[in-house]
């Protein structure tokens, strides 16, 4: 057994869309296959409330993307596949870091500086207008997802770099001031896992709303997939992959040899409309058995429940204890 422990969060917002697919549940799935490894993959609730969502949509959202993982294939008796709030014992650890950060270190927090950065650029006068603590202390609670099972390795996109190295600042602080209690965290950053393009050629994210929801039924995901910007190049024309939308989508599902056949489609001047086709029939085919799974455990969210559930009660078997020795190390005990 190797050391390794590997943790990633995904923030319960939205429909999860192709682009999470290839960027993050494919390759977490695929990771978690090494049985020398640890992994724990989990729902982060609570940091969907730094987005102020509706809370009917946050339910939701986190019934959709725990049947995503598990249809797609997780093996949750190996993994750790869990909900944040179902642990008490992050957020717990969550105000115990909050004695050991900096706030000077949370004021350089991207997300934070970008919403201070937005009323500056409307000429408000307040600079913090409309910024909760729960976008503020993000990166603490983040920590504490990090912390809590001493993971080594933290998957993220370059977004998410930031919040790992913070935790890892704050790992040391506390180190360094309780003695070793934290594992220090790395960040991963996916090289060749694919950062996919939207309907309209921008990044394929749900603040943009240009996603494809992977599970989209057959007929929103034609429609969907023929709305697809191109260029104008007509049926005959060669074609250029390089600034292809509808290429580096197909390229993301199929095989290598699949690819070099669509790579002389387009030498050959393939129409757009017949390659939007083949692109919908190519995910269409691939999808079908992963939806028909997902679609069983969205019309029965007990299933999904209960292994949340079991989830939790193994994670827990991790941090219950663990907690009662950061309680003990910080002088928060009984007293005789
Ligand atoms: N903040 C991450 C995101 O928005 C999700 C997340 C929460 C996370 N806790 C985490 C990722 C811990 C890695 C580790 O993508």
């Amino acid at each position: 057994m190797s050391n390794e422990i590997y943790l990633t969060g995904i923030t319960t917002t939205g429909t999860p869309h192709i682009g999470n697919y290839v960027g993050a549940i494919r390759p977490g799935i695929e990771a978690s296959k090494d049985l020398t490894t640890k992994h724990f993959y989990f729902l982060a609730d609570y940091h969907s409330l730094a987005k102020n969502e509706d809370p009917d949509k946050i339910v939701r959202s986190t019934l959709e993307i725990a049947a995503a993982w598990m249809a797609l294939g997780l093996d949750t008796e190996h993994a750790y596949f869990y909900r944040q709030s179902d642990i008490p014992e992050i957020l717990e650890l969550t105000w115990i870091l909050h004695g050991m950060t900096a706030k000077g270190l949370m004021n350089r927090a991207h997300s934070y500086k970008a919403s201070v950065q937005a009323n500056v650029e409307s000429g408000n006068k307040d600079p913090d207008k409309g910024v909760m603590m729960a976008l503020y202390s993000y990166p603490i609670l983040m920590a504490a997802d990090i912390l809590m099972f001493k993971s080594t390795k933290v998957p993220v996109g370059q977004d998410q770099k930031q919040h790992v190295e913070m935790a890892r600042d704050i790992a040391q602080r506390f180190n360094h001031h309780y003695g070793q209690t934290f594992v220090l965290p790395e960040p991963v950053i996916g090289e060749n896992t694919a950062v996919l393009k939207g309907l309209d050629g921008r990044k394929m994210s749900k603040s943009y709303n240009n996603t494809i929801p992977l599970f989209a039924a057959e007929k929103p995901l034609r429609k969907l997939i023929m709305k697809i910007k191109t260029n104008s190049l007509e049926p005959g024309e060669p074609k250029n992959t390089g600034d292809s939308t509808i290429f580096d989508i197909y390229k993301a599902f199929a095989t290598p040899e699949e690819t070099a056949e669509v790579e002389k489609l387009y030498a050959e001047g393939i129409a757009w409309g017949q390659m939007k086709q083949k692109l919908f029939e190519y995910i269409n085919d691939h999808m079908k058995p992963a939806r028909e799974e997902y679609e069983r455990l969205i019309a029965d969210p007990a299933i999904v429940e209960a292994e949340l559930l079991k989830g939790a009660e193994r994670a827990r078997e991790e941090a219950v204890p663990y907690l009662a020795k950061i309680r003990d190390a910080i002088g928060i005990r009984k007293l005789g």
